[in-house]
Formats: C-alpha cells, sequence, structure tokens
C-alpha cells in the first residue's frame, strides 16, 4: 500500500516547494512538484491531505534523558512514556545516554541501558555513551562501542565534580580517542570546580532560594569551559567537538571564536534558552521556580542571551537545536529534597514541544522555515551519523510530520503527554500545531491522536558523520 501526502508545501533544510509525496513501506518512495501535475492517488493508497500544511522530516531529538537516574531520583518519563511524548510533538528520533560512571565498566553501562529502551520506545532511538570515569579501559572500551554498537558519539562532563566530571587531562585523552577515530565528543562545558566554590559561599550565606542556582554558575564559567575544550580539541589533533545546551552570549562568543580559528567545533541549544529567563521563571522563588533548575541555567533577560542564540542559530553558529529532556514531578522531586537550590533535581522536561517552540522563531522572524527545519532535524541527523533521517528525498526514512501554521497549540500540564505534573511552559500559545507524524511508514499521531504500536521503534546503529571529517 502507498501512502500519499498531498497538497502540501514540502519543507526542507533546502528550500521549499509544492509538491506531493509518495510513501511505500518504510521509505519515501517518490516526491512530484504539482507544477509537475503531483501525484494522482489510486484506489488503492492512503491519502492524507496536507492543504495548508508544511510536510517537514520528523525531529530528531540528539539530547534526551529519559528515565535518568541521578543518585537521588530518576527523571520522571519513561522510555515508553517519553517517546510517546515525542511522537505528539513530531519527533520521530531520539537520542538518549548511557552511562558509565568512575571505575564503571562501559560496555556493560551501554547494554544495560540498551535493555532498557529497546523494548519501550515508540520511535527510533540511539544513545550516547557517556564517559564519567575516563581511564584506560574505559577509552578502550569507548573506541569499540562504533564497530560494536553503533555508537558514534561519547559525552563529557567539565562540571559536577564528583560525580561525573572529567579534569583537563582525561577530557584531551578522551578527544584524542575522538581524533583518531571521528567519534564526536559531546561536552557539558560550565567549569564545575568553580562552581562549587560559589555553591558553598552561597549556601554559607544563606542564599537558598532557585534564582541562586543560576547566580552561582555564571556565563563567565560556561564560556571559560567552551574555550578550554575548544583548545584542548585543537592540541587533540581537531576532535569533532560540540558543545551541548549552550546557553549565554558569553559561550557562543567563544564557539564563534574558536570556529574562525578552524576548531572542529558544533554548538547546540535548546528551547528554554530562548523561551524562559532568570526574572521570569527561575527567579519566582519556591515552590515555583524549582521548575526552572537546569544546568546549563537559564540566563538573565536583560543580557541579551536569548536574542545572541536566536542569531547564532540564524547563522549557524549554532548548529542544533536539542532539548536536553529531564522531565521531574513538582512536589515528589522537584521539591522532594529539601528548599535550598542545590538539592533541587537538575532538569526540565520538553520533548514534547521542541518543534513548535522553535517555531515560533519563524513567526518572529529570527529563522527561515528551513533553517527551523535544518535545526530540529536535518543537521543533528547528520552530526550524529543518521544519514538516512532529517530530510523529505527518495529513498529516506519516511519520517514525516504535517505541521499546521494555521493551527494554535497552548502548553499545559492538564493536556501534554510527559510524565510531568507541572510545565516550564504552561500556559504559553503558539502559534502552529503538529497533525500528523509518521514514523519509517507507520502514521503515529493521527490528528493530534497517538495510535502508534508500543515498543515499534528501532535501534538506530550510527556511523561516523562525514559532516564533521
Ligand atoms: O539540568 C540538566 N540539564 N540535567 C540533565 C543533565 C545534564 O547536565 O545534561
Ligand atoms: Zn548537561
Ligand atoms: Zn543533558
Amino acid at each position: 500500500m502507498r501512502t500519499l501526502f498531498v497538497n502540501g508545501t514540502v519543507v526542507n533544510a533546502d528550500g521549499q516547494t509544492e509538491a506531493d509525496v509518495a510513501v511505500v513501506g518504510e521509505k519515501i518512495s517518490q516526491i512530484v512538484p504539482r507544477s509537475g501535475g503531483g501525484i494522482t492517488p489510486g484506489p488503492d493508497d492512503l491519502v492524507i491531505d496536507a492543504t495548508g500544511c508544511f510536510v517537514v522530516p520528523g525531529g530528531v531529538d540528539a539530547h534526551v534523558h529519559m528515565e535518568l537516574d541521578t543518585g537521588t531520583t530518576v527523571s520522571s518519563d519513561s522510555f515508553a512514556s517519553g517517546t510517546i511524548a515525542a511522537a505528539y510533538g513530531g519527533t520521530t528520533t531520539i537520542i538518549d545516554f548511557a552511562e558509565q560512571r568512575s571505575g564503571g565498566n562501559v560496555l556493560e553501562a551501554f547494554e544495560k541501558r540498551f535493555a532498557a529502551a529497546e523494548s519501550q520506545c515508540v520511535v527510533d532511538w540511539g544513545l550516547h555513551q557517556i564517559l564519567g570515569g575516563v581511564d584506560e579501559q574505559a577509552l578502550i572500551d569507548a573506541r569499540s562501542l562504533i564497530a560494536r554498537e553503533g555508537v558514534a558519539s561519547i559525552k563529557l562532563f567539565m562540571a559536577y565534580p564528583g560525580r561525573l566530571y572529567s579534569d583537563d587531562g582525561q577530557i584531551l585523552r578522551a578527544l584524542q580517542m575522538c581524533a583518531d577515530t571521528g567519534l564526536m565528543a559531546m561536552v557539558h562545558a560550565e567549569n564545575g570546580l568553580a562552581i562549587d566554590v560559589l555553591v558553598e559561599q552561597a549556601i554559607a550565606a544563606g542564599n537558598i532560594t532557585p534564582d541562586f542556582h543560576s547566580r552561582t554558575r555564571p556565563p563567565e564559567l560556561e564560556a571559560e569551559a567552551v574555550h578550554r575544550a575548544a583548545v584542548l580539541s585543537q592540541v587533540a589533533g581537531n576532535a569533532p567537538l560540540y558543545i551541548v545546551h549552550v546557553s549565554s552570549s558569553h559561550a557562543l562568543a567563544e564557539i564563534v571564536s574558536a570556529r574562525t580559528r578552524g576548531v572542529n567545533i558544533f554548538g547546540e541549544t535548546c528551547p528554554q534558552y530562548l523561551h524562559l529567563s532568570l526574572e521570569d521563571h527561575l527567579g519566582q522563588g519556591w515552590p515555583n521556580g524549582a521548575g526552572f533548575i537546569c544546568s546549563t541555567p537559564l540566563r538573565s533577560k536583560h543580557d541579551h542571551h536569548q536574542a545572541d542564540l536566536w542569531d547564532g542559530l540564524r547563522y549557524d553558529q549554532l548548529a542544533v537545536v536539542s532539548t536536553d529532556h529531564c522531565p521531574f514531578c513538582m512536589r515528589e522531586q522537584k521539591l522532594g529534597f529539601g528548599e535550598s537550590f542545590q538539592l533541587v533535581p537538575n532538569g526540565i522536561g520538553g520533548v514534547e514541544h521542541r518543534l513548535d517552540l522553535m517555531y515560533q522563531g519563524v513567526v518572529a522572524g529570527h529563522i527561515s522555515l528551513e533553517r527551523w527545519v535544518e535545526v530540529c532535524a536535518t543537521a543533528p541527523a547528520r552530526l550524529f551519523g543518521v544519514p538516512r533521517k532529517g530530510s523529505i528525498a527518495v529513498d529516506m526514512d519516511a519520517d514525516v510530520v504535517i505541521y499546521d501554521p494555521a493551527a494554535t497549540t497552548v502548553i499545559s500540564a492538564e493536556t501534554h503527554h510527559m510524565n510531568m505534573d507541572y510545565s516550564a511552559y504552561e500556559g504559553m500559545a503558539l502559534a502552529g500545531a503538529v497533525r500528523t507524524v509518521m514514523s519509517r511508514g507507520d502514521v503515529i499521531v493521527n490528528n493530534g491522536q497517538f495510535v502508534g504500536r508500543a515498543s515499534r521503534g528501532r535501534y538506530l546503529r550510527r556511523e561516523v558523520s562525514q559532516h564533521i571529517r
């Protein structure tokens, strides 16, 4: 059977056309401009009318944390609930993380995480490998993961001393391995040792409200870590380097500067840094402010961070928008460990709303429609080695979203599908809505209703991206 998307505007990173799209099995089989006659439906075709809508590639969210064990609690979306929420929001690929901790075994950590996700995901999925304890064996094992398991990326932390933190020597060794293999090194860039001093001093002074989470993680300490990671990547032999969750003008400026020096560096930002702020959200005090504690933190609305990040996306200084989806429930989790900012689990949930929140940038004129598609789907697919996803083209996986620009989305915990009892975006009324979602040829969201099969998602064996060599 063929499925036809007719009468829509096909939008890819490199342009838009009035065209009809045919899907056979799991692949896109035909794209015919209507100026060339379009596709005439046959009696056996399933026809989906996309009049007035955009036909865009399914979103690729390259940074999510389902059922993440933080040490004190576990993020509240399972792989099942989180991928259903992703599907509602037009995301048909997620990449989560396997986590090796200091003294732990990389291959065992990968297998454990793989087993947890495999039986649950409703969209296609992959895993990055966190190295929380970079030692000789961890590097040998991480190097073997590309051939063994199709893992094309590792993640390192310059934050969180005593937990996931790597020192500069460990980071250099890991980056040397990445330069050698082509694996992408994702880095959480914040100077964790300096932050810990500021946190200790804030607590000693009695400054424990949620806003101190941001005040003790100043943008200078994000920028300093980005600079250091970029230098280490260059010294390592130009390792592919991807800075996660860029939140500030300061960090962005370091990425721009490193790119002009020829560093193989890419930046990611997230919707929370483009829409939420220290004053309006984190600064609400207890209890609501706790819902906005994430790292890197929300920044001051008075310092041009948001305008600079939008510009960074517009001018390709930032390559990707991911959610860093890390959901917690308010009462039991965000407020469950005591009223002091450093006790609150870090993270904001948003896997369901990335396409909608980023579409507001199109409406406001910050980015083009094509760039919206590129940062939400095409670029993450390319950078993380999933070449069959991220665009509407013949022989690509049939991951297709019908996006209705005339509809409206109102975000609320009452109606969202993430396993969270609050929303960081509560009450926001957004232009545009996801109407229909196809994942590898299956319609999984039909006119706003999830109709997918449990655990239908497929593990993505990835390859080293040609884009970064
Ligand atoms: O606050 C956040 N982002 N929590 C998730 C873990 C991380 O640092 O990415
Ligand atoms: Zn992080
Ligand atoms: Zn994260």
